[in-house]
C-alpha cells in the first residue's frame, strides 16, 4: 500500500506559502477563462462594395467595444442576390448571420417569415426621433419595428448642365421634354446617348419603374385595398415611354441588361446626357471626367402629374436565430448613431436617414446638394409593403422585361403581370 500522507512536520512559513499558492491557483483557475474570453462574433453580410466601405466603422466599433468582433461577409452587388443568400440561410435553419443589413424592400417578407426579431423590446423612448419617417415606416411590419434605418435612398434624374447650356435648353420637366432634348443633343453630336436607366430583370428595374409609373399617375399595388394598377392605361403608358427611349435610339439597346453600375459608368464617361440613379452616384461622378458638369433633379413626369421617387435605403435588423441579440443591438446602436452615420456619409456620399444630417455644416460643406435632396427623399414612395413583395416584384420584373425586349406588347405584358399579381394577393 502506498502511503499518501504528506510529511506533517512542515515549518510554519512553508505551510503558509503552500496555502497561499493553493488559493492563488484556485483564483487563477476561475479567472483565467474570463480574462482570456474570445470576443463575441457578430456576423453580417452585404454587397461587396459596401463591405469595403464598412471597414472604418468596424475598426472604430471594435475599438470602443473590445468584447465584440464584427465579422463582415462580402456578398454579390445586386440587392436581390444578397436577399436570396440571406433567405436560403434562413430556410436551411440556423442562419449564420446575427445582423441583417437589409434593403427596405425586404422587410415585409423577412418579418412575415419570422426571420427577424422585433426591435420594440430594445428601443428606449426617443430612439426613433430624428429619423426620416419613410425610413422608419419601411422598417415596420404589422405595427412592429424590425429594421433601424442607416442610410436612406431615393431615385432621381442626373443631367449634364454643360450640354443643356450649350444647346440652349432648360432642364426637362416632362417625359416628352426628356425625349426631345435627348434627341436634339444626340443629333447635334453632343452625346452618344440621351437617357440611361436600369433595365435588367432584377429589383432595380422594379424600383426604377415605380418612378416612371408614378410620373404617369399610375400605381402598382394599393397597400390598403390590394388593388393592382399594372393594366391601367397609366401603367401601359409608362411601359411605352421606356420602350420609346430604346426605339428612338435615346437609350442604348443594351439598357435592358444594365443595373446601377453600368449606367453610372456611361454617365461618368460622358456618354449620356441623362441618367436615372440613386444619390450614391453624385460623389463618384464628382471625381470623374464630368465633375462640375452635372446636376440632379426629381424625375420628369407627364403634364399635370408629379415626379415619382422610389424610396430605397438600407438598415439593420436582428436575425431571429442569433444567439447574441443583445450584442447585435449594441452594433445597431453604434451604427445608427449620429456620429457613425455622419462619418459614413462623409466618406461615401450616401444619403442620411437622420434629418439633422441634411443640414449638418460638415456634411453640407462637402455635399452642398444635400440641401435639395431632403425634399426628394421626403416625397419618395415605398414599394408595396406586402408580405409577398418579393414575388410581386418578381412578376413585374418578368413581364416588364418581356415588354422592354419586345417579347410581348406592353398591353399583353401588363395584363398578364396584373392578373398574376392579383392571383397571388388573393391567396
Ligand atoms: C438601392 C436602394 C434599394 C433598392 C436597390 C435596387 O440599393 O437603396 O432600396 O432595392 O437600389 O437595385
Amino acid at each position: 500500500m502506498v502511503n499518501l500522507k504528506l510529511p506533517l512536520k512542515l515549518p510554519p512559513w512553508l505551510r503558509w506559502l503552500t496555502v497561499g499558492l493553493v488559493i492563488f491557483g484556485l483564483i487563477q483557475s476561475f479567472s483565467t477563462p474570463v480574462l482570456s474570453q474570445e470576443p463575441i462574433q457578430i456576423r453580417v453580410m452585404m454587397h461587396a462594395s459596401e463591405a469595403q466601405q464598412w471597414q472604418p466603422l468596424k475598426a472604430d466599433f471594435e475599438e470602443q467595444n473590445p468584447d465584440i468582433r464584427l465579422d463582415i461577409v462580402a456578398g454579390p452587388n445586386d440587392t436581390n442576390l444578397v436577399e436570396d443568400l440571406y433567405a436560403s440561410a434562413f430556410l436551411l435553419g440556423d442562419s449564420p448571420y446575427d445582423l441583417i443589413y437589409a434593403d427596405i424592400a425586404w422587410i415585409p417578407k423577412f418579418a412575415a417569415a419570422g426571420w427577424l426579431r422585433p426591435l420594440d423590446d430594445y428601443l428606449e423612448p426617443g430612439d426613433l426621433d430624428g429619423f426620416l419617417s419613410g425610413d422608419i415606416e419601411g422598417g415596420r411590419y404589422r405595427d412592429m419595428l424590425y429594421r433601424m434605418p442607416f442610410r436612406s435612398d431615393a431615385g432621381m434624374l442626373y443631367y449634364r448642365t454643360d450640354l443643356l447650356t450649350e444647346a440652349g435648353y432648360d432642364p426637362p420637366q416632362t417625359f416628352t421634354d426628356l425625349l426631345e432634348i435627348s434627341q436634339s443633343l444626340q443629333d447635334q453630336g453632343l452625346t452618344d446617348w440621351g437617357f440611361v436607366w436600369q433595365g435588367r430583370q432584377y429589383e432595380g428595374l422594379a424600383a426604377m419603374f415605380v418612378e416612371i409609373l408614378a410620373g404617369h399617375g399610375g400605381y402598382w399595388v394599393d397597400p390598403e385595398t390590394l388593388d393592382v394598377g399594372l393594366d391601367e392605361p397609366e401603367a401601359i403608358a409608362a411601359v411605352e415611354f421606356l420602350r420609346e427611349t430604346i426605339a428612338q435610339g435615346i437609350s442604348p439597346p443594351g439598357v435592358t441588361t444594365y443595373a446601377e453600375e453600368e449606367t453610372r459608368r456611361l454617365f461618368q464617361n460622358g456618354r449620356t446626357a441623362f441618367l436615372r440613379n440613386w444619390p450614391y452616384v453624385f460623389p463618384l461622378a464628382s471625381d470623374s471626367p464630368i465633375a462640375g458638369k452635372f446636376a440632379i433633379q426629381p424625375m420628369v413626369h407627364a403634364p399635370g402629374q408629379e415626379s415619382g421617387a422610389c424610396q430605397g435605403g438600407w438598415g439593420m435588423a436582428i436575425s431571429a436565430t442569433s444567439r447574441h441579440p443583445r450584442e447585435t443591438w449594441r452594433v445597431i446602436q453604434y451604427l445608427t448613431s449620429t456620429e457613425a452615420q455622419r462619418n459614413y456619409i462623409l466618406a461615401n456620399g450616401y444619403v442620411p436617414s437622420r434629418i439633422a444630417l441634411f443640414s449638418d455644416p460638415e456634411v453640407l460643406a462637402k455635399y452642398p446638394h444635400y440641401a435639395d435632396l431632403l425634399s426628394v427623399v421626403k416625397n419618395s414612395t415605398l414599394r408595396p409593403p406586402v408580405a409577398q413583395y418579393a414575388q410581386v416584384s418578381d412578376i413585374l420584373q418578368r413581364f416588364l422585361s418581356a415588354a422592354l425586349t419586345e417579347r410581348l406588347t406592353p398591353e399583353r405584358a401588363m395584363a398578364q403581370a396584373a392578373a398574376e399579381t392579383r392571383r397571388l394577393l388573393v391567396q
